[in-house]
């Protein structure tokens, strides 16, 4: 196991995994503004097994974004042991097994943040993957079912004894969803009962709510969401420790905007070009001041042009309304 990669995730800042969102060029900006590892977005163990053409599209990455872990999801044994044996081979430093998600679909059949119910099923999950790869395994989970059904004190040792390196908790229960305030005592509670490193996640919108975040519970690492959505420079903040520098300079959201619909040329069919550069529009708006209009015409880009006007209309309210309060 190469200790500085695996370090580079447990006492690093990274990049959340974010279906939908933290595609291979968004995780390249996000390197590249000093997030020091990244995650895919959740791939599902069985559709990897079988080796589904449309599964496999998530596992593309470039040099730039490593380390680079591998997230599954799923709740078949065989299939994560299988799964973890593929991405073996693919360049990957890691491989994170969901047991998080809250969204019906994936909890109702057994996977994500249902495995927080069922601790067999997870432990038994792990060890399955672990014995498919020898790459390092981290897991990443909430901090229970609900407020009634927390996970077990002992759930990091036991999943630090499958063979587990690192677990990533977003301090939420699943019946929180995605929000309520970050249940720091939570995350603090994992921290002190595991063997293994920790990075705590939640709510870190600015360097110094997510310092603080992992300084309060003890973490070693944190794990960064929604904050970075449309504005990468959050980790340059967090890395260097001032707040200023997680402020783009207004030449920047050109120069990000550009890059990130070029990177997405190079692997995204031209058809989807657009739409999928729409949402990554609507984030990079975050806090812009007459954001409505902006976004009404950042949802019907279908071209270059339009990116180029949309651009300049963003430098224009830039210049007279100041820097976005993201
Ligand atoms: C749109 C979206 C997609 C997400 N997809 C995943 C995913 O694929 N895997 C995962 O473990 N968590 C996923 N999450 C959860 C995030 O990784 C993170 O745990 C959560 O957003 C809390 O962190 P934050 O408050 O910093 O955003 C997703 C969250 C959002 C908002």
């Amino acid at each position: 196991m190469n200790e500085n990669v695996i370090e580079a995730y447990t006492h690093g800042i990274v990049l959340a995994p974010m279906a939908g969102s933290t595609d291979s060029a968004f995780r390249r900006l996000c390197r590249r503004m000093g997030a020091t590892a990244v995650v895919t977005e959740m791939v599902a163990a069985a559709g990897l097994s079988r080796k589904s053409a449309k599964t496999c599209r998530y596992l593309r990455f470039t040099p730039e974004e490593k380390p680079i872990g591998v997230q599954l999801f799923g709740n078949t044994p065989i299939d994560f042991e299988r799964s973890a044996a593929l991405v073996s081979d693919m360049g990957f430093d890691f491989i994170d097994i969901n047991a998080g998600c809250p969204v019906k679909k994936v909890a109702r059949s057994g996977s994500g943040s249902s495995l927080l119910k069922d601790i067999p099923k997870l432990t038994a999950l792990v060890r399955a993957t672990v014995s498919g790869t020898s790459l390092p395994v981290t897991v990443k989970i909430r901090l229970g079912w609900s407020p009634e059904e927390p996970v077990p004190d002992a759930l990091p040792r036991l999943l630090a004894d499958e063979g587990a390196v690192a677990i990533a908790v977003h301090g939420r229960y699943r019946s929180d969803m995605f929000s309520g305030k970050v249940r720091k005592e939570g995350i603090e509670r994992i921290v002190r009962n595991s063997p293994i490193p920790v990075l705590a996640n939640g709510e870190s919108t600015s360097v110094q709510s997510a310092l603080d975040l992992r300084d309060s519970t003890g973490a070693t690492g944190l794990l960064i969401g929604r904050g970075a959505l449309g504005n990468p420079w959050l980790f340059r903040g967090l890395i260097s420790g001032d707040p200023s520098k997680a402020i783009p300079a207004s030449t920047e959201y050109r120069e990000i905007i550009m890059e990130h619909l070029s990177m997405m040329k190079e692997y995204v069919p031209t058809e989807y070009v657009y739409h999928i550069l729409r949402g990554h529009l609507v984030n990079y708006l975050r806090g812009f001041r007459g954001a409505s209009a902006l976004r009404e015409k950042a949802v019907r880009i279908n071209s270059d042009q339009q990116v180029e006007e949309l651009i300049r209309e963003m430098e224009i309210a830039l210049s007279e309304e100041g820097m976005p309060e993201k």
